[in-house]
């Protein structure tokens, strides 16, 4: 189930997304025919979110196969393959890219002719897509009824269906509880450096007609302090097999302010988000972005010239902030290694 914007769609020879660099303000859609453009609109955040990138990710594949001219099969796979290494090497955290192009090197079936393959990656780029799609979509339903009525929730960065392709992870949990009839509030985080929370989130709630306020990252603290804040719910974009879980940077301050202040910190996230080949947190690659995101803020200098600044995207919250995990396969509590690896070999539920 698909809901709100949907920030790529395919259309058979073409992908057209939503360029989120210029949301709110303006609604840009753009035609890629490219993997080299995906793949560019990839690293640049015009497409962006964990479950998002993936999708978008296969989809590129698909059309760089297309645009492979040899018939030789040794020779088309290794094309191919110089296609999935660009794609991969866009952005290192989100697991949800690696696990689409591990899907999509396998649905590149051995013996077959390139003309073959090529149709064989188109279809499983759109499997891909409708099953993000529908893991968010139960993720959402099992999460909501965690949410109380009348409960003001915190979320940090975006995790709509801008961010899904889908129904949306965090997000997602909170407008289907408030689909469920309960009255929900958001208070949304603006997320430095880029603003994904103030230019995104505050949009979907608004399309969504949620009610949500938007703070400061560094505000935080102080709602959490007066008891303005009944849970902390965000998404992830890697998550070890320990439950230790990398997030948009930020996400561990407002997993150790919950601890503090006693409230509940969850994160919701489809199972292609949980990478079992990782033991902790600690073995997460964290993108490393151009520290001009924190000098400007929308391209306006705010630091005086050639400061130095530091751009991590992505922080890990240890597994031990967070109340539970949610999947499209059910919650899971602690401890989370056992239910992470139930879940991944498909039979909790
Ligand atoms: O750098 P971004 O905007 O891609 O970061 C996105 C996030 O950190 C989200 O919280 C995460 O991908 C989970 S989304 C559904």
């Amino acid at each position: 189930m698909r809901k709100g914007c949907q920030p790529v769609a395919w259309h058979g020879d073409h992908v057209v997304i939503i360029d989120q660099t210029r949301l709110p303000g303006e609604e840009v859609y753009l035609k890629l025919d490219d993997y080299r453009e995906v793949a560019a609109a990839i690293q640049e955040l015009k497409i962006r979110g964990a479950p998002a990138i993936g999708i978008a990710g296969a989809y590129a594949v698909a059309l760089g196969a297309r645009r492979i001219k040899t018939a030789e099969p040794g020779r088309f796979r290794r094309e191919l393959q110089d296609i999935i290494d660009a794609i991969a090497a866009t952005r290192p955290t989100a697991r949800n890219l690696f696990f689409a192009l591990e899907r999509m090197k396998k649905a590149a079936m051995p013996g077959h002719s390139p003309a073959d393959i090529k149709q064989a990656l188109v279809d499983e780029a759109v499997r891909i897509h409708e099953e993000e799609a529908d893991a968010t979509h139960h993720l959402s339903l099992f999460g909501a009824g965690l949410i109380g009525d009348g409960w003001t929730v915190l979320t940090h960065c975006n995790t709509g269906p801008l961010a899904t392709s889908g129904f949306g992870t965090a997000l997602g949990v909170i407008i289907a509880a408030r689909d469920q009839g309960k009255l929900v509030k958001v208070l949304a985080t603006e997320t430095r450096p880029l603003l994904q929370g103030a230019r995104l989130t505050t949009w979907e709630c608004r399309q969504a007609s949620i009610p949500v306020t938007l703070i400061t990252d560094s505000m935080a603290g102080y709602f959490m302090r007066k008891r303005e804040v009944n849970a902390v719910i965000t998404g992830a974009d890697r998550i070890a097999a320990n439950g230790d879980t990398a997030n948009k940077i930020g996400t561990y301050t407002l997993a150790v302010l919950a601890r503090e202040n006693r409230i509940l910190f969850y994160i919701a996230a489809p199972t292609s988000t949980i990478d079992g080949s990782v033991k902790t947190g600690d073995a997460i690659p964290i993108e490393e972005r151009n520290p001009r995101e924190v000098t400007c803020i929308q391209g306006v200098p705010i630091a005086p010239e050639g400061v130095e600044a530091a751009n991590p995207a992505f922080d890990v919250t240890p597994h031990r902030y967070i109340t539970a995990i949610i999947t499209e396969k059910g919650i899971i509590g602690k401890p989370f290694r056992e239910g992470i690896k139930k879940q991944l070999e498909g039979d909790a539920r």
